[in-house]
């Protein structure tokens, strides 16, 4: 069987460090695989010039490169799908005109799945804002395709805080285990090292940070690892002069590996941003959350059970409204039907608390609330 994946925005940065990945069987191991590169019609050529290079490589494992401007073409009974080709955030740009922009593009994207993508297909979300262009799309063809199909890309996030904890730490990064990155692909996620973290020794045993560490390295975990992992992408801009692409490259194949083709290794979670329909850990139904789960047979399950600390639920609490608030913003541009969808079926809940925390307050903000009232009346 050949795999159909879709990449759009296939000509841009991550688009020309992720498609190796895919063809080459890191991904999908020894299947063969089909691109469908989707771009704007003024990339075309660049695009033309990517498919002479994939070609060139002569991998094994890659049947055929469609380029082409055309969703419905791109998306044609396709079993995987890569949106990575969004509009940027352009200088003095506020997050609300991002996701203005955006909420268009991603409308047609989730209206071009719902018409013509295999049923079962599979969706990874890398463009920003990434979670709610993952909501906005997985809404536009949820009466045929399961939001459990979708994800948005925190496994960057998860790899960078990883990353940073095996730099101060002087150990190898596969050995740092169930990082947890909570919340929205933005500088609100709060990345969390203690309530699931653990170091593997030489011989496999698991030692939990939170017991492992000392006072001094535990006082990093809480203060500046989580402002380094929060604004990482930020200072790659800044330093790189423009946002990464060779690590958001990596951690999206990664992140696909993992969740379609290997599962997650026993134990081990990784951190992916989902349709919370349940609500997990109290967070507010109907919104993309980035919570930690187990991935088995193609399929994601968010680890349940996990005590969190007051402080821990504050930081969700804080990305779980600025989602909220992102939400209320596409909602703007979004047909009144699916405006009737996704507020009838949103449940604000309070946070959770663990016995000896106490009640946290209410979490819903007070235009979230009027929006919805009013919407529920349309
Ligand atoms: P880029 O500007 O180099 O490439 C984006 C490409 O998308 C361009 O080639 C553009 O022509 C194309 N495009 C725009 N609108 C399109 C549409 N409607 N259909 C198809 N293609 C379209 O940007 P990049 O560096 O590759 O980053 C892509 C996105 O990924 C950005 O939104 C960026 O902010 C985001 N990003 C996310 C993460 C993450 O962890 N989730 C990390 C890094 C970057
Ligand atoms: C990143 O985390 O590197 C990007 O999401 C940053 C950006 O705004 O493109």
């Amino acid at each position: 069987m050949t795999i159909k994946i879709a990449v759009s925005g296939a000509a841009g940065q991550i688009g020309y460090a992720l498609l190796p990945h895919l063809a080459n069987g890191h991904v999908f191991g020894h299947e063969q695989v089909e691109l469908r590169l989707l771009e704007i019609p003024q990339a075309l050529k660049s695009l033309a010039g990517t498919r002479y290079e994939l070609l060139d490589c002569a991998f094994p494992t890659l049947s055929d490169v469609i380029c082409t401007a055309d969703p419905l073409e791109a998306f044609d009974n396709a079993d995987v799908v890569v949106l990575v080709g969004g509009f940027p955030r352009l200088k003095g740009m506020q997050r609300k005109d991002l996701i203005t922009r955006n909420t268009s593009i991603f409308t047609s994207m989730g209206q071009a799945l719902n018409d013509v993508a295999a049923s079962d297909v599979k969706v990874l979300v890398v463009a920003n804002p990434a979670n709610t262009n993952c909501l906005v799309t997985l809404k536009e063809c949820s009466s045929r395709i399961n939001p459990k199909n979708f994800c948005a890309l925190t496994y960057l996030d998860h790899q960078r805080a990883k990353g940073q904890i095996a730099q101060r730490l002087g150990v190898s990064a596969n050995k740092v285990k169930n990082v947890t990155i909570w919340g929205n692909h933005s500088e609100t996620l709060y990345p969390d090292a203690l309530t699931d973290g653990y170091l593997v020794d030489e011989v496999g045993n698991k030692m939990p940070l939170k017991s492992t560490l000392s006072a001094e390295d535990v006082d990093w975990l809480k203060g500046a690892f989580v402002s380094t992992v929060q604004n990482r992408g930020k200072k790659v801009i800044e330093i790189r002069g423009s946002s990464s692409a060779m690590s958001a490259a990596i951690s999206a194949a990664d992140c696909l590996k993992k969740w379609l083709v290997t599962g997650t290794q026993d134990g081990e979670t990784i951190s992916m941003a989902v349709y919370n329909d349940q609500g997990y850990y109290g967070i507010a139904k109907d919104i993309v959350f980035s919570f930690p789960c187990v991935c088995k047979n193609g399929e994601w399950i968010v680890k349940e059970g996990l005590t969190l600390s007051k402080l821990a639920y504050e930081r969700l609490e804080i990305s779980q409204n600025e989602l909220l608030e992102e939400r209320e913003a596409a909602l703007e541009l979004i047909e009144p039907k699916l405006k009737r969808s996704i507020s009838t079926s949103s449940s604000t809940i309070s946070m959770m608390s663990t016995a000896s925390e106490g009640s946290l307050s209410d979490v819903k903000s007070s235009s979230v609330v009027e929006r919805n009232a009013i919407l529920s009346k349309i």
